[in-house]
């Protein structure tokens, strides 16, 4: 079956859809994007996705392309026609296409809109398979990653470099060797001292949609949680790192540049977040945006 993507208000064969060469998020990175991961044919966290998505646009300026609802409409109808009920929806909304000048273009340039869908392997039932490696990376980024841009070179070369040395996620590391995030997760660690710490939120992280859900999550059972900055120094010397997104959902790292991190093992509190956000994914479903 061939893929059908949603571009600019037309269901469309994915293999045949094109953007215009102007479009302004392929000559200037000039968009947003979103990626929502699909479980049981629902969409998990869906209004949080949908209030960052609609944070993005405001803050640089694009109009939402079509309301909440509709939008919502177009994504599920994205994962009914590629039959993709486990996986995720990708959906990115650029400022449009217009002739190559970097100020906006005049009123009256609609926003583009692409959303496709995909299968992902099904969801992981056992963490210690599920726990991965990491390498640190210099966070060369722009000041204003709260912003879901497409604009994700520094990403795209962090992960690269991960990949390169057998690694699955970058941590990335700012100029006064602070942890800031994985090139596409949020960060967590539990300390030497066993608390659960996380950078707050600010102009040097994105905030996660998962991150947000465990939070709630996690205030329901009594779980404390720290929005602490913490050092590079602090990373390598915890009891438990690991990572959270749309697709990685809670995963442990147990290795760090090559060394394991604690035990080597996958921790308590990683395991018991694993298994908090997987009820949350297959049983208590938040469609509500
Ligand atoms: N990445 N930080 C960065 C830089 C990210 O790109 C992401 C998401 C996150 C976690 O956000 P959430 O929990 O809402 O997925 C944190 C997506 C999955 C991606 O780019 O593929």
């Amino acid at each position: 079956m061939s893929r059908v993507a949603y571009v600019n208000g037309a269901y469309v064969a994915q293999r045949d859809a094109s953007v215009n060469v102007e479009d302004r998020g392929y000559q200037f990175a000039d968009g947003i994007y979103e990626v929502v991961h699909l479980y049981g044919g629902r969409m998990v966290d869906a209004g949080l996705h949908m209030d960052r998505l609609e944070r993005s646009l405001r803050e640089v300026r694009i109009a939402m392309p079509m309301t909440r609802p509709a939008l919502l409409h177009v994504m599920a109808e994205v994962a009914r026609r590629n039959r993709v009920t486990e996986g995720l929806l990708y959906m990115q909304v650029t400022r449009g296409v217009a002739r190559r000048e970097h100020v906006f273009p005049r009123q009256g340039v609609p926003p583009a809109i692409v959303v496709t869908a995909r299968r992902t392997p099904p969801f992981p039932r056992d963490l210690d398979s599920w726990a991965t490696s990491a390498i640190t990376h210099p966070d060369e980024r722009w000041a204003r990653c709260d912003i879901k841009s497409v604009g994700l070179l520094a990403n795209v070369l962090a992960k690269q470099a991960a990949r390169e040395q057998g690694a699955a996620e970058a941590i990335l590391i700012d100029r006064d060797g602070m942890v800031t995030e994985g090139g596409s997760t949020s960060v967590w660690i539990v300390d030497t001292e066993g608390a659960l710490r996380t950078r707050p939120l600010g102009h040097s992280i994105l905030p996660g949609c998962t991150r947000a859900s465990l939070r709630t999550l996690m205030e329901g059972e009594g779980i404390a949680m720290h929005e602490a900055p913490f050092s590079e120094a602090e990373l390598r010397a915890a009891r438990e790192v690991f990572l959270t997104s749309a697709t990685s959902f809670v995963r442990p790292i147990t290795a760090l540049d090559g060394a394991p991190v604690g035990d080597g093992r996958v921790g308590p509190v990683a395991g018991r977040l694993f298994g908090m956000f997987s009820r949350h994914v297959m049983g208590n479903l938040s469609n509500a945006a």
